[in-house]
């Protein structure tokens, strides 16, 4: 597998873990306040880096490209300036309103990177040229 998916499904796992411990949280105090935290952890974090990851195995090509890690590092910093942010302002710290949107636009911009990854023109190997 990619080195790109290896990171992007690290990255997945470690959402996942943070996102079920929220969402634990609020089931076992029946304080359901964090909900838009947990699921944002969880689909954000978990499920899209995921399927990041699950694209970059089945298009090796696309993996090697800077692009590719461009994508994971912009996608990624935005989630981590964004999903901590977004659960201490449901938690009552409104002040934090500005890193939640601040962390929400790179984290757009960082699925803008995506699709320039996804309409890029595919490389193709010589070995797969002469099998095509
Ligand atoms: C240990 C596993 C989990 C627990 C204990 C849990 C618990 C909860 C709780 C207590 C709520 C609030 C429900 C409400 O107030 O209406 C919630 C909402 C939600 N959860 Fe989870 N959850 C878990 C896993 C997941 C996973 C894996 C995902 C997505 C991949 C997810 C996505 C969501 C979403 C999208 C909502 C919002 C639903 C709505 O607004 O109607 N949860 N969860």
């Amino acid at each position: 597998m990619p080195q790109i998916s290896q990171l992007f499904f690290k990255t997945a796992i470690i959402w996942l873990i943070i996102g079920l411990i929220v969402g634990l949280q609020m089931g076992m105090s029946g304080n359901h306040t964090t909900i838009a935290a947990h699921a944002h952890v969880n689909l954000l974090g978990w499920v899209s880096s995921a399927i990041f990851g699950g694209y970059y195995a089945l298009n090796p090509s696309k993996a090697n490209k800077r692009l590719a890690m461009v994508h994971y590092a912009m996608y990624t910093f935005g989630l981590l300036v964004m999903l901590p942010a977004l659960y201490f302002m449901e938690l009552g710290n409104t002040q934090l309103e500005p890193l939640v949107g601040i962390g929400s636009l790179i984290t757009f911009a960082g699925a803008l990177v995506f699709a320039a990854v996804i309409f890029s023109k595919e490389v193709v190997g010589v070995r797969e040229a002469r099998q095509a």
